[in-house]
Order: C-alpha cells, then structure tokens, then sequence
C-alpha cells in the first residue's frame, strides 16, 4: 500500500527515481550495487520492459546495456528505432543475485513504479522482452512462444495500451535460429505503432 500511494503521486521520471531510492519494499535492493531505472526518451511512443538488471545494468544503472542491450539496439536500429524514441525498462529495478528470475513478490513490490512509469511515458505500444517480463505485465501463464504474436490490451490510468510479448535478446543470443521469429516481432512493433497513428 505503501508503495503504491509513493509511486502513483510522483509527477515526473524524476521524482518516481527519488521514491525509487527511499523505497524499501523490494528485497532485491539488499544485494544489487546500482538501482537501474530506464534508457531512452521520457515520453515514447514505443516503451520496452524486460525481466531485469543483469551484472552490466547493475554496474552503470542503466538497463540492456550488456550483450543482450547490444542486440537489442541493432533490432531497434533495423526498424529505424533508438534511444531517441524508445524508453527502456525493467520489471523490478534491481540485479537479483545470480541473475535469477525474480519472484513473485519482488515484481508485485515494483509494480506500482512500473505502473507510474508507463503512466508518465504515455506510450502506445509496449514490447514485453522475454516469458518472464510477459508473466508480470500480463498477469497471465505460460511461456514466451505460446504468449509473443498477439496483441493483448493493458489499462493505465485511464488509458488502454496494445502491448505484445516478444523474444528476449538473450534467448537470441543462445539461440539465434529463432532470429526469423524475433524479426517478425519487430516488424508487429511497427504494425502497432502504425496503427495507433
Ligand atoms: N536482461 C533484461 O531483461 N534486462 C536488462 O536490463 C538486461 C538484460
């Protein structure tokens, strides 16, 4: 509760950074070295949310900026896209150790702050990278293959967002025999960015 009255009244990026800073709901702040906020534009059209910090993240504060960031801007770069108009996220703003897949408790513990994020970013589109990041947001089941490939709706606010699950750039790098089906996430980003025009 009080993680959603902090977060839902910051009036910008960077007053939702500060309450990120005083918050001590998420246990995952006990062992990361840097929160890892966002990348990009503060107001986007296109908002990208993944899992979570990695060792690079945790080290600058700034997420997808190890390999699977590097990846992920050539993708972007091929559908005309960069930091100029994407924001970059994450589920939960901090490194869990070793990398694990964050439970349940510490995405819900962030959850109020990546509501107000998507709230004051405004975006039309979302791409969920990866199961994981899908899970969250989505609040539904099942792994990335079954989920990417359809549009599904969100409400922020207000406001009714398309949103698609995609693949993760760090599953391409283990596996770049699916880069025919990351491709075609890409290209329904545009189709939803085009059709929200
Ligand atoms: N993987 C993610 O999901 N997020 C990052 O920021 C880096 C790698």
């Amino acid at each position: 509760m009080a993680a959603r009255t902090a977060a839902s009244t910051a009036v910008s990026l960077n007053d939702l950074k500060t309450r990120l800073e005083d918050f001590k709901g998420c246990g995952l702040k006990a062992t990361a070295k840097t929160l890892c906020f966002f990348r990009g534009a503060e107001r986007a059209r296109l908002m990208l949310i993944g899992e979570a910090p990695g060792r690079d993240e945790d080290l600058s504060g700034v997420p997808f900026v190890g390999p699977a960031g590097q990846l992920l801007d050539k993708m972007l770069a091929a559908i005309g896209l960069s930091d100029a108009n994407v924001h970059i996220t994450n589920t939960v703003y901090w490194r869990p150790p070793g990398n694990r897949t964050p439970s349940p408790q510490e995405t819900q513990a962030c959850r109020p702050f990546l509501d107000r994020q998507i709230a004051l970013v405004q975006p039309d589109v979302i791409g969920l990278l990866g199961g994981a990041a899908a899970n969250t947001v989505l609040g539904v089941p099942g792994g990335i293959m079954k989920l990417r490939g359809s549009w599904r709706e969100i409400e922020i606010g207000d406001r009714k967002i398309r949103v698609m699950a995609m693949l993760h750039p760090a599953f391409l790098l283990r596996s770049p025999a699916n880069k025919r089906q990351a491709w075609r996430d890409m290209l329904a980003l545009i189709d939803g960015l085009e059709a929200g025009k």
